[in-house]
């Protein structure tokens, strides 16, 4: 690996390497650049003569870097008066008027903050990733900000964020505190954001953005998705289609409040600023003490929603997703088939069922504990996680034996923040409850969140985890529940409520970074009522997520569809349940699409049913590989076609599945046309047959069809879906 040497003014000379990670100060007329290059994009940092730092390009990276500093000349916008549009990190009450990154009052009750460049220097990671490190002074002030800029050369990803510290001599009050600041130029900007609620996450809105400022953000504390995530897109120009267009997707790695602000500023360029949410949040920092922001991840494409998302994904497993290039279990959940109506006799059965079903775990749901107030409902236990005496005499033990026996692993359901009024839990230590000490208390589920910011409850929460580990060594498998939002924000435990929402979310990653230092691979799934949390923060302690209680497979066809633009297929559990009108075939069939589970009553099950689901899970083993690390394109689209369909295809082009839905029900809707696979090899010639076939059906395609890449992706097939055959699933093998 080569690396060159830079003359660079005030850093002296600067080492950096061209072969991955291409960032090097280029010097033109009274310009100092600092080019943030991956594999296909670019952002380009400038340090103006008065040591401004600004961002003159984010985009499509340039053959010849040399050329950024070309750019900004080639506009002819109206004037920016205040030259600070564009900052890297915009301050607030100096000269700058626009939405600021940071806003401040120093020690001395001054509200001006000004930032300019000091240095910058990059630190080789890998041979894939590089991290460059901005620092800015205050002139007037002993107060900085060093700004981080993570890069994943292959798979042009960005995460960036902060740390602010200062000297001065009393604490300085953050009101305003961004990860990043990015700007953007185009000639328009169309805003795909999210938006839900339970059982309807992550309904998608397009819009163009007008001038001022459009703001994502969510108060709800825990649980914050539930009607907004923080994952969104920005294409250039015009709406990006799968294939084409230019686009950036962002998000906050942060499970609590966020605030993205996307401002359309006077000169026409998008402003964003994005982090924590300040809302309520005035933060106190003591001379020398370090803040430091989460991380917002960024990415670009110029050739569409479809390119970026398979280079977000394979980052997500790669870097971020806790053991994202591994393997997954499947299993039979009994939350839908008993709610807490169980006993041993009756999850002895349940054992037996998964056995017989084929899946690899039981996960035993909600309702297993709680004694002076039993878990017989969701009014009343939360907290008290002792085993219940009389549904499980012989305790969790006994179960996890039982599972061994019957040749399959266990798992358990927990939801340990969170706390019933009626427990003992909530009897004991009413302080460790969020709630207001003279209002009346507000429940969401029956249920109010415990103060993770208090060490003691940190402990608690480890602890609940813990013992079940102690106890029962055979645990396999854990659902990590999160079921109310906070109302009444108060903590007991701090001195400064203003302090709260941020250090109940340290709190958490406390808790969830002890349970990952003493159990660092035991899979779990992040639930939360259904899709309310998920982000690249937590799901470096999980190993998948719930993307929804909403299991009705046509339902489900959308809400994953959207999620899948942001979080690769193998952090989906996707459960195959009772709920909406589709045959059981076509409810497993959507369910493949990701991490494969069961949540019904395999007792009840008849004879071909049974048999269709035991034959499906031999499939989904075969194909599972494919899916999980796979690149996955989306072939035609369910909110504008009749038919959905998605590819998956491993890496060597060799092997691929397609999944085809009929998501139209009016009169002869079908699959008229061919649909254009993608992500094959044009020259290898591949076979297309039919699986996942119900006992007794036949397909009506051709057998042992054998068709080129070429012909696949530039003339599609039909794989006949139609009122008779409303789901279709093609294994696809290339023949040698
Ligand atoms: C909400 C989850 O989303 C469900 O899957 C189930 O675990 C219930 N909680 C249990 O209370």
């Amino acid at each position: 690996m080569k690396f060159y040497q830079f003359p660079f003014p005030g850093s002296g000379f600067l080492a950096v390497c061209t072969a991955w990670f291409f960032l090097h100060p280029a010097r033109l007329a009274a310009q100092t650049l600092i080019p943030l290059e991956t594999g296909h994009m670019a952002m380009v940092l400038e340090v103006e003569q008065n040591k401004d730092l600004d961002i003159i390009y984010f985009g499509k990276k340039l053959k010849n870097a040399v050329e950024y500093g070309l750019i900004p000349r080639q506009y002819k916008q109206p004037e920016d008066y205040t030259r600070s549009l564009n900052a890297a990190y915009t301050p607030a009450g100096s000269r700058s008027l626009a939405e600021p990154a940071i806003t401040v009052t120093h020690a001395d009750g001054n509200n001006s903050l000004d930032l300019k460049y000091v240095s910058h220097h990059v630190e080789k990671i890998s041979g894939d990733v590089s991290l460059l490190t901005v620092l800015l002074k205050d002139p007037v002030y002993d107060f900085e900000v060093s700004l981080y800029y993570k890069s994943y050369y292959r798979d042009d990803v960005v995460e960036q964020w902060t740390t602010i510290r200062h000297h001065e001599k009393g604490s300085v009050t953050l009101h305003k505190f961004a990860s990043a600041n990015l700007y953007l130029k185009a000639e328009s900007f169309w805003l795909n954001q999210y938006h839900g609620d339970w059982a309807k996450e992550m309904r998608p809105e397009e819009s163009r953005l007008t001038h001022g400022i459009k703001t994502l953000d969510t108060k709800l504390g825990t649980r914050a998705n539930l009607f907004q995530p923080s994952v969104f897109m920005v294409s250039f120009d015009k709406p990006a289609t799968e294939d084409e267009g230019s686009v950036m997707y962002g998000g906050l790695e942060w499970s609590g409040n966020f605030r993205i602000d996307l401002e359309l500023d006077p000169l026409d360029n998008l402003r964003i600023m994005a982090g924590i949410n300040n809302y309520a949040s005035p933060y106190q920092l003591q001379p020398g003490e370090a803040f430091t922001t989460p991380a917002f991840w960024y990415t670009f494409s110029d050739q569409g929603k479809g390119d970026a998302s398979r280079r977000l994904q394979r980052w997500a497993r790669d870097y971020k997703i806790l053991d994202g290039n591994g393997n997954r279990l499947t299993l039979l959940n009994n939350w839908e088939s008993t709610y807490f109506d169980f006993n041993e006799a009756r999850l002895a059965g349940i054992l037996q069922d998964t056995k017989k079903l084929g899946v690899d775990l039981f996960l035993l749901d909600d309702g297993w504990f709680a004694n002076k107030y039993p878990r017989n409902s969701d009014h009343a236990g939360l907290g008290d996680w002792q085993e219940n005496r009389q549904k499980l005499p012989n305790g969790i033990a006994a179960l996890v034996n039982e599972a061994q026996s019957a040749g399959v692993k266990f798992g358990i359901w927990v939801e340990p923040e969170m706390v019933n009024p009626k427990s003992e839990l909530y009897e004991k230590h009413p302080d460790w409850v969020v709630k207001q000490p003279n209002r009346e208390e507000y429940y969401f589920r029956n249920q109010l969140v415990l103060d993770l910011s208090n060490p003691k409850v940190q402990d608690f929460v480890f602890n609940i985890i813990d013992s079940l580990f102690i106890k029962n060594p055979g645990l396999a498998y854990i659902k990590w529940d999160c079921n109310a939002v906070i109302y009444n924000a108060y903590s007991a435990h701090l001195k400064n409520q203003s302090a709260f929402y941020i250090e109940y979310v340290r709190g958490l990653t406390k808790v969830l970074e002890r349970v990952r230092g003493k159990y660092p691979s035991v899979p779990m799934m992040l639930c939360s009522g259904g899709g309310g949390r998920v982000d690249y923060a937590a799901l470096q302690f999980f190993t998948e997520f719930w993307p929804s209680d909403n299991t009705d497979p046509l339902e489900r066809i959308f809400i994953q569809w959207e999620y899948s633009y942001f979080y690769p297929a193998i952090t989906s559990s996707n459960h195959v349940t009772d709920w909406g009108r589709q045959p059981l075939k076509f409810r497993t069939d959507v369910a493949m699409m990701g991490k494969l589970g069961f949540d019904i009553q395999v007792s009840k099950l008849n004879g071909p049913d049974l048999s269709f689901c035991q034959q499906a899970i031999k499939n989904y083993d075969s194909l599972k590989q494919i899916i999980w690390h796979g690149d996955q394109y989306r072939l035609s689209d369910p909110l504008n076609h009749a038919v959905a369909s998605v590819i998956y295809v491993d890496e060597t082009k060799s092997s691929a599945v397609m999944f085809n839905y009929l998501v139209n029900y009016r009169y002869d809707e079908k699959s008229r046309v061919p649909i254009r696979l993608k992500g094959l090899d044009a020259v290898k010639k591949y076979r297309i047959t039919e699986t996942n076939l119900y006992p007794g059906t036949n397909s009506t395609l051709e057998e042992n069809g054998i068709y080129t890449g070429d012909f696949l992706m530039q003339i599609g097939f039909n794989p006949v879906v139609n009122a008779n055959r409303t789901s279709v699933v093609l294994k696809i093998e290339e023949v040698r």
